[in-house]
C-alpha cells in the first residue's frame, strides 16, 4: 500500500513512521509512506501557500492551485482510491474505517494547517474527510499519523502475530479484556487464576466475558452497534 501525505510541515511527519510497528511495515516492503511538501510546488512568489479569506476574518486559508499542482502530478503517475482530508468537520475515524481503508492500494491525505484549504479542493479532488475526534488540532499532520497507523498495522504481514490484531479493542465490536504478564504475584496483587489454568476454552470463555463487562461499563453504546 502507498500513502503519499501533502503537508506544510513534512518534518511533523518524520518521527510517527521511523519506528516501531510502522518502520517494519515499510522495511517489509508493505507499506510506502511519502510526504510532499506543497511549498515546491507552489507557482507563487516566496514560496506563498496560503492567503487571507475572501469576506475577511481571522486566520489565513491554503490556496487552491499549490494543492491542485500537487494532487494532479501525483495523480498523473498513478490511480489513487482515495484523497482524504483531515479536517474536524470530517467523518469520525473508527476501526471500521481503518479497515476499509486497509484493503485500498493508493491512498492520498491532505494535512490542512491555519484556517483550512479551501474549499473548492474539497468540492473538486477530495473523497473522503476524516476527524480523529471532537478537538481541533493545529495542523492535520498529527492526524494523518493516526490514521496511517491505524491503517498501517493492519496490512498483512505487519504484525508478527498474524492473529494478534483480532483481539484489538473494537475489532469485534468490543473493548479488549485486561491482560497481564509475570510474575503472577506482585505485590500480593495476583493474576486471575484461570488466565493459569491451562484450558484454553475456559481462558477464550473468560476473556469473552471480560470484554463485554468492559464494554457494558465504559462504553455501553457500543453493545448497542451489536444488536
Ligand atoms: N485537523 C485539525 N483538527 C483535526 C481533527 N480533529 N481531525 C482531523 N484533522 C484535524
Amino acid at each position: 500500500m502507498r500513502i503519499d501525505i501533502i503537508t506544510v510541515l513534512p518534518e511533523l511527519l518524520v518521527s510517527p513512521f521511523a519506528h516501531s510497528m510502522m518502520k517494519r511495515a515499510q522495511e517489509r516492503g508493505l507499506l510506502e509512506v511519502l510526504t510532499h511538501n506543497v511549498r515546491d510546488y507552489t507557482p507563487y512568489r516566496q514560496a506563498q501557500v496560503d492567503d487571507y479569506q475572501f469576506g475577511g476574518g481571522a486566520g489565513m486559508v491554503m490556496m487552491p492551485e499549490p494543492l491542485a499542482i500537487l494532487i494532479e502530478k501525483l495523480q498523473s503517475e498513478r490511480k489513487y482510491d482515495e484523497v482524504i482530508y483531515m479536517t474536524p468537520d470530517g467523518d469520525l475515524f473508527n476501526q471500521k474505517a481503518a479497515n476499509t481503508l486497509s484493503l485500498k492500494e493508493n491512498i492520498i491525505i491532505i494535512c490542512g494547517h491555519y484556517k483550512g484549504i479551501d474549499d473548492r479542493i474539497r468540492q473538486h479532488y477530495v473523497t473522503r474527510e476524516i476527524s480523529i475526534g471532537d478537538y481541533v488540532l493545529s495542523g492535520g499532520e498529527l492526524a494523518a499519523a493516526v490514521v496511517v497507523d491505524a491503517i498501517g498495522r493492519l496490512l498483512p504481514g505487519v504484525l508478527n502475530d498474524e492473529m494478534s490484531a483480532l483481539f484489538d479493542s473494537f475489532q469485534d465490536g468490543l473493548l479488549a479484556p485486561p491482560v497481564y504478564t509475570r510474575p503472577a504475584d506482585f505485590r500480593g496483587w495476583v493474576v486471575p487464576d484461570i488466565l493459569l489454568c491451562g484450558d484454553p476454552k475456559k481462558i477464550d470463555d473468560w476473556r469473552q466475558e471480560q470484554s463485554l463487562k468492559r464494554t457494558a461499563e465504559r462504553r455501553p453504546e457500543l453493545l448497542k452497534g451489536l444488536e
